[in-house]
């Protein structure tokens, strides 16, 4: 095991946020993770993995443990399914293209997303009308106090938007070694219902999708609106998009008649923060190195040097103008740190 110090974690942090780590241990092993664990006299340990929902706005004093493993596997498949066990160091979108090279249907949806397989469940990655809790059987986490290991069924994950028992009461707790996922390998599910891949899909004259096909549109459709962290730093969305009142978003439609509104089965409605921010100008806002993107107003960019502390007096300005204007809150999606 190697303990690197005053790392810099700029490349680690789809945002390009520049700050060191104290101590920098790399993991590849569960070996190691547990040594790492177990070594005395260091800071506390910080679970890094794609970096990809996160902005440091500060020097990191932890015993950062970047997660480098490798490595799926075919527990079992048979004409309809297959399931694969794969560990949390993996490239997300890597092994979405994988799976539809194998015919595998069910992460087709949730193509090109950043960020590496361990951390997707946290935040129940979601995009048109998918998200990873769909395929989710079951994962392997490991106690950061004892590194004795862990398994979650799917039920025991309480998934929810962008949500799950790891965002909550185990923060901190546990970190995800490895996921297990059932595709389908016949009788795909494919979803086109969501935002313009019906369209997509019409205008390229594929009347008949597979799932490589919704792939296709799914990164076609994000490459036109969300910028590539390899090229501006950004973290995705930053914000969740709020859920409020049935009384409140009647009120607001009478006012705003296009404003989007996704009821929930408990009756309260999802609101677009795309639009909320969008609405008030911000689109393509900058200010210094910190901005709003020009295509979608849910995403905050780093236009090179920015600091954390920027984007995060970005962020709050946002958050007050649509309190101001709509009185909703909309909250961070991305970890502030
Ligand atoms: N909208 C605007 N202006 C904007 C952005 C959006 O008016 O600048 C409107 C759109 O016209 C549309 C509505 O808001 O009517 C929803 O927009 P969109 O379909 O682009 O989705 P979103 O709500 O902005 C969510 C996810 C994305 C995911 C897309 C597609 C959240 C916080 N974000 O965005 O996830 O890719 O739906 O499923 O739920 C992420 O989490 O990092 C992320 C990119």
């Amino acid at each position: 095991m190697v303990i690197e110090r005053n790392v810099s974690l700029k490349g680690y942090n789809t945002f390009g946020i520049d700050v060191p780590a104290s101590h920098f241990i790399r993991v590849d092993s569960l070996d190691t993770f547990r040594q790492a664990l177990a070594e005395p006299g260091l800071p506390p340990p910080f679970i890094l993995s794609g970096g990809s929902n996160l902005l440091l706005t500060a020097p990191l004093e932890a015993r950062v443990l970047y997660m480098d493993t490798a490595g799926k596997e075919v527990l079992d498949q048979d004409a309809h399914s297959v399931t694969l066990r794969v560990l949390a160091g993996e490239n997300w979108h890597n092994l979405v293209m994988w799976t539809l090279q194998q015919g595998y249907g069910g992460l087709e949806n949730l193509a090109l997303i950043p960020g590496k397989t361990g951390t997707a469940p946290i935040q129940n990655i979601g995009a048109y009308g998918a998200e990873i809790r769909d395929v989710l059987v079951e994962l392997e986490a490991v106690d950061m106090q004892t590194g004795e290991p862990r398994v979650f069924s799917n039920a025991a994950c309480r998934f929810g938007y962008r949500d799950s028992i790891f965002k909550g009461e185990l923060k901190g707790r546990y970190a995800i070694w490895s996921v297990t996922l059932r595709l389908t390998r016949s009788g795909h599910k494919i979803r086109t219902g969501y935002g313009d891949i019906a369209g997509w899909l019409e205008r390229e004259g594929i009347e008949e999708p597979g799932p490589a096909d919704v792939a296709r549109a799914v990164i076609a459709i994000r490459k036109s609106k969300l910028p590539d962290p390899a090229e501006l730093g950004n973290s995705g969305s930053f914000f969740k998009n709020p859920v409020i009142g049935k009384g409140q978003f009647e009120n607001l439609r009478g006012r705003y008649p296009d404003m989007p509104g996704y009821p929930q089965e408990n009756g309260e409605v999802k609101v677009s923060a795309g639009w909320l921010i969008d609405s008030l100008g911000y689109k393509g806002h900058r200010q210094d190195d910190a901005g709003v993107h020009k295509n979608q107003a849910l995403v905050l960019v780093n236009y090179g040097d920015a600091t954390g502390e920027e984007v995060l007096a970005l962020a709050r300005k946002i958050q007050q103008a649509v309190w101001k204007a709509y009185e909703i809150r909309i909250e961070p999606e991305v970890n502030i740190l």
